[in-house]
């Protein structure tokens, strides 16, 4: 699988653009995981055919219109549980639009109206009220936004406090485990009582991840989540997600090609509103269904 994957980047010409060939970068650990990340893919094929056909998402002719303008049209997708899915299209094609509408963040927009049907985790989305379905569905942006007066723990546990009113003496263990989980306990487990923004940028989009992961969602939307940060914390980030697909569903818009191709199983490619294409990443990168997405793809326009 591994190397029919490599092979195939090297067949189609892609592999300058999607996997570093530079020989100073033998040691960068963007290219690194990206080989080890395609081995566990392996692993992850070995999952029961119960787990694979299972379906996190489900959308029926989705569309979120602005001002009667549609940000996307009749969007008919299922994103599998336990998978990485990144969405990925050129800028304004829909994919924050998307993402949006699978929380209820939309209800929070004048102007915005969803039509069509959402299904999460086998319930209608309507089913749910704000609160639950932030309980299943966690979201981690663009830009990191810790609270800046709490400090690294309080932010962990914040999510925590809020809705669930868990008992104080779980805290320290949810604290630690959903650093752990983010990559980032080891650097910060002697000063958890310090401010989180004494942290860099990809220590506090991990400390971000590690307070949407204290909630135990099951689902985590991710908006570029690495666009601001340098590349040995996105490979942080990005090793994280890889570890934690056993147990969560992710969906992550990124702009970043090889990301993409290194951390998901699945690619949605949207383009103009519309969700053009949504196959294995391995053939979207290599053999696209759609001439529209070999046109990105291949840099012929975005
Ligand atoms: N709150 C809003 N009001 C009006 N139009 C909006 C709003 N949010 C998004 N849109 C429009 O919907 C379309 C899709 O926007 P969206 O933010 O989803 O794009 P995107 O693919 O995430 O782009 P980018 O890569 O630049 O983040 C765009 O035409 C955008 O202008
Ligand atoms: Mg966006």
């Amino acid at each position: 699988m591994a190397n029919e994957f490599l092979n195939n980047i090297n067949e189609f010409n892609l592999k300058e653009k999607y996997l570093s060939t530079n020989p100073e970068d033998s040691e960068n650990p963007v290219f690194i995981k990206s080989e080890e990340y395609v081995n566990k893919d392996a692993a992850v094929q070995e999952k029961s055919s119960h787990e694979k056909s299972a379906i996190a998402v489900s959308t029926t002719n989705l569309s979120v219109w602005f001002n009667d303008k549609p940000g996307i049209e009749n969007v008919n997708i299922n994103i599998k549980k336990d998978s990485v899915t990144a969405i990925i299209g050129p800028s304004g094609c829909g994919k924050s639009t998307f993402l949006r509408a699978l929380n209820f963040m939309h209800d929070l927009t004048p102007n915005a109206v969803v039509t069509g049907e959402i299904n999460i985790l086998g319930k209608d989305i309507t089913e749910y009220n704000s609160i639950d379905i932030r309980k299943k569905v966690g979201m981690v942006f663009q830009k990191p936004n810790p609270f800046p007066t709490m400090s690294i723990y309080d932010n962990v546990i914040s999510g925590l406090k809020l809705n669930w009113g868990h008992k104080k003496g779980l805290y320290d263990e949810i604290v630690e485990t959903s650093l752990v989980q983010s990559g980032l306990w080891n650097e910060v487990k002697d000063r958890l009582k310090i401010s989180a923004y004494s942290l860099s940028g990809g220590q506090q989009q991990r400390l971000c991840i590690a307070r949407t992961l204290a909630v135990k969602p099951e689902i985590i939307l991710m908006d570029e989540p690495t666009s601001a940060l340098d590349p040995i914390s996105t490979a942080g980030i990005e090793a994280s997600i890889h570890d934690l697909k056993k147990i969560y569903t992710f969906i992550i818009v990124t702009h970043n090609m090889q990301q993409a191709a290194r951390v998901s199983d699945f690619t949605a490619y949207f383009y103009l509103g519309k969700l053009i294409e949504h196959s294995k990443t391995s053939t979207v990168f290599t053999k696209p269904k759609e001439k529209l997405t070999e046109e990105y793809i291949t840099g012929k326009f975005g």
